[in-house]
């Protein structure tokens, strides 16, 4: 397999491409490389590759002229000579190429040109940026069917865009940071790919067992001594029997995955046995640490006045269920309607101690979790009681705020994403508030600590609110958290 590499740095991968296995596959001609740099393919006297960003800012953007002249003289050799920059065209090189026969002005477009040589000696190109598509183990395995890969390594502020519009290539990160350049990047992705090629490692089974080749992280590796300070191997992996050892490693795979890459999971094909191991996972699940409650006041009526709205049946059975199968403890409902509790005491009481909880045991279950309170702060009081600490209080609604409503000096509270409320979950007890009726009125939205950005923002999202609890539940703890 054949790599390009565009570099302002060819010397930095003098190293890394000379030692090891990539030193022998070298040898073996595996693999083989070849550096190119933009520089060699200027004219000026200063040999310049950066200039100033239109618009204005910060940092310099690498120049389109001479990375083009250097991706096309990659299957041209004699591109330059056949195509003299236009500033050229009295210099020595244009004299050469006029008594050659090779003057001319205008050869093909790049865009006509590339189309017929990617798949010659440029291969598959890709460029690297912290804006491409994440870098996977998929990726790689993919790559290394290809005979001949070239790499595109940026510097300053990136490349002028327009390089997308004239190659066709894949623009990759890998991953949300900023490098200084992408020769490290490049060099990631040339060693991820090169130990797939056959005889790269000496064991050609070692790239199919490891993380990622499907889909899971690697089950843990151990080596002698078999005891050390008194921590010892797992018993299996020295029983000798490898039908066991086999299912310990798939098992203790799925394990490490649902205990450090959990949605991993998401995108597996599992069954019943595999979903039990998981089960067994002693994990602290974030669901612990949520709590949910549903306001009938105060409520935002539909002349926009404040108001309290009834109870509606369907949101009591649906909402505890959804609690009930996303682990949380609590549903609190607030009404301070004596006549609304009265109702609500026995709905509950009908399924969780009457008939109803003989004909449906699962149902009562669910609806256990529901506590009627006369106001958010009941739910707070309560949950203090519990756990012994204030519950974060976290808002939901269909709407978005205005820029203008946010900087108007009434009390708005911040946003939080569903990464950020997990890391919360992590440490503190999270009272999720939805509204009924036209949704929670801004005297009780100004008592709360985080918004959390609406379901489907544009658009119609006029959703039941035991929907949008469901979904929001999804949305943060989905399956595995
Ligand atoms: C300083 S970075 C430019 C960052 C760019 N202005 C931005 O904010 O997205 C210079 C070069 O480093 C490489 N690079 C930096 N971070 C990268 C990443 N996460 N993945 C791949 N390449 C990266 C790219 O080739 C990029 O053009």
């Amino acid at each position: 397999m054949h790599f390009n590499i565009i570099t302002l740095f060819p010397d930095f991968f003098n190293g890394p491409l000379n030692i090891g296995l990539m030193s022998k596959a070298k040898e073996k001609q595996l693999v083989s490389f070849s550096f190119h740099n933009p520089r060699d393919y200027t004219f000026d006297i200063h040999h310049q590759v950066d200039d100033k960003p239109f618009g204005g800012g910060s940092g310099m953007v690498m120049m389109l002229e001479p990375l083009v002249r250097c991706l096309r003289s990659i299957d041209d050799k004699n591109y330059i000579k056949r195509n003299p920059p236009v500033s050229e065209t009295d210099s020595e090189l244009n004299k050469e190429n006029i008594k050659l026969g090779l003057k001319q002005k205008t050869l093909e477009s790049t865009q006509t040109w590339a189309k017929k040589h990617s798949s010659t000696q440029l291969g598959k190109v890709l460029l690297l940026s912290p804006s491409g598509k994440p870098f996977t183990q998929k990726m790689a395995q993919e790559l290394s069917k290809e005979e001949k890969v070239t790499i595109l390594c940026g510097r300053y502020e990136g490349f002028d865009a327009r390089i997308e519009e004239l190659f066709e290539l894949e623009s990759i990160s890998l991953g949300d940071f900023v490098l200084n350049g992408g020769e490290s990047a490049s060099l990631a992705i040339i060693e991820s790919v090169s130990r797939l090629l056959p005889g790269f490692m000496g064991d050609e089974n070692s790239a199919n067992e490891e993380s990622f080749s499907n889909g899971l992280l690697e089950y843990s590796h151990y080596t002698r001594p078999e005891n050390f300070e008194e921590i010892s191997v797992p018993e299996v992996l020295r029983s000798g029997n490898h039908a066991k050892i086999a299912l310990w490693r798939k098992e203790e795979s799925l394990r490490q995955t649902f205990k450090t890459r959990p949605e991993l999971l998401t995108d597996q094909e599992l069954y019943k046995e595999d979903v039990e191991v998981i089960a067994q996972v002693a994990k602290e699940k974030l669901a612990r640490n949520l709590h949910c409650a549903l306001v009938h006041s105060p409520i935002t009526g539909k002349d926009k006045k404040k108001c309290t709205v009834s109870l509606t049946n369907l949101d009591i059975h649906d909402i505890a269920r959804s609690s009930c199968t996303f682990g949380l403890r609590n549903f609190y409902i607030s009404t301070p309607l004596k006549d609304q509790q009265k109702l609500l005491d026995d709905i509950v009481l009908h399924w969780v101690r009457g008939v109803g909880a003989k004909a449906n045991p699962d149902r009562a279950k669910a609806l256990a979790l529901v506590k009627c309170v006369d106001y958010i702060e009941g739910a707070v009081d309560d949950l203090y009681q519990q756990t012994g600490e204030y519950p974060i209080l976290i808002g939901t609604s269909a709407l978005l705020p205005s820029k203008k409503q946010k900087n108007k000096k009434i009390a708005y509270p911040k946003n939080i994403n569903f990464n950020e409320l997990r890391a919360l979950l992590k440490q503190k007890p999270v009272l999720l508030v939805f509204g009924t009726g036209h949704g929670l009125h801004s005297e009780l939205i100004a008592k709360l600590n985080f918004m959390l950005p609406p379901i489907r923002p544009s658009g119609y999202n006029h959703l039941s609110v035991r929907s949008a609890v469901a979904i929001m539940f999804d949305r943060i703890l989905g399956d595995w958290f």
